[in-house]
């Protein structure tokens, strides 16, 4: 049986990802913040599966369900860092010692540190997974590690993406025994738009998400793909038309979307705020 994380599992994209695998081959572990909401959705799902609190911006946090984890399971097969959230409200938190966005710390290094506290367990698998969650926004981008600590803009969100798919092949270069993948949903109809944008700005997406959004489960099959297949580390897997906003699941590889020289520059920072 495989041990199938699923952060942000409990709703949207990540819940879809998790009915898919929820069978009796698979143990689902939804991680969220929500538990209530995540136990409510858990009950539906036929085979084996629990839900565990998780909140990316807190370090205490992620230990802790590292710890609870560690108690229930001798192994994780898959990790799928699929949790994120769209917020412009500048919101800061504190994270390794120093504030940035809470946009940075939920989508990238929050995920950056639960990956390493899933090492071990991932290392006990016969084959691990570990896939992360990108965006169109975030490709073909330069590294802007001002904004993160500076200014409340939708922007951060972007830079979160684009350093999703460093984490990526940081971690691929790192993990040569494990698959280390990226996926993207393209345009999906999910909740996320409506983060922490007000007045008629966010009816307005809303609307436009409701008519042009693509189906949840339409938008989770790059990752569902990802997950049901095994292919070389670094494989980036994202809708085929239109942008790459919809339709059926393609496989590229990340090394098109990053420039190489963003890849020292993001190690190095990795480094420094964990002194
Ligand atoms: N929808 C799209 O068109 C689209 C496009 C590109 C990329 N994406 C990416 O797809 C992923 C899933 O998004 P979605 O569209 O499914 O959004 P969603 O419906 O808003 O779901 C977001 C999920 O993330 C979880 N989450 C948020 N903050 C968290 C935290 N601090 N700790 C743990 N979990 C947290 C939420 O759990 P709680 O309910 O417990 O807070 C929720 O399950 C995100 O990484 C997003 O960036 C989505």
């Amino acid at each position: 049986m495989r041990n199938i994380i699923v952060t942000g599992g409990n709703r949207g994209l990540g819940y879809e990802i998790a009915k898919t695998f929820a069978n009796q081959n698979n143990h689902i572990i939804i991680a969220c913040r929500d538990v209530e909401h995540g136990t409510y959705m858990a009950k539906k799902l036929p085979g084996s599966s629990e839900v565990i609190a998780l909140d990316l911006c807190s370090e205490q946090s992620i230990y802790s369900f590292t710890k609870q984890l560690a108690e229930r399971h001798s192994k994780i097969d898959v990790l799928m860092n699929n949790a994120g959230i769209f917020d412009n409200s500048g919101q800061k938190v504190t994270f390794m010692k120093q504030s940035f966005s809470n946009v940075w710390v939920t989508n990238t290094l929050g995920p950056y540190l639960l990956t390493k506290q899933m090492t071990p367990l991932l290392n006990k698998s016969t084959n691990p997974k570990c896939v992360f969650m990108s965006s169109v926004v975030g490709h073909h981008k330069r590294l802007n590690l001002k904004i993160i600590t500076e200014q409340p803009s939708i922007e951060v969100y972007s830079q979160s993406k684009y350093a999703d798919l460093l984490l990526t092949e940081l971690f691929a270069k790192e993990h040569p025994s494990w698959q280390v993948l990226a996926a993207h949903p393209g345009y999906s109809n999910t909740a996320i738009f409506d983060g922490r944008i007000s007045g008629w700005k966010k009816q307005v997406i809303r609307q436009m998400t409701n008519v042009f959004g693509q189906s949840p489960k339409k938008g989770a099959q790059s990752a569902i793909l990802a997950i049901n297949e095994d292919f070389s580390s670094g494989s980036y897997i994202g809708p085929k038309y239109l942008k790459e906003l919809y339709g059926a699941p393609r496989i590229q590889h990340i090394q098109k979307y990053y420039h190489p020289e963003d890849l020292a520059i993001f190690s190095h920072f990795l480094t420094e705020i964990q002194k």
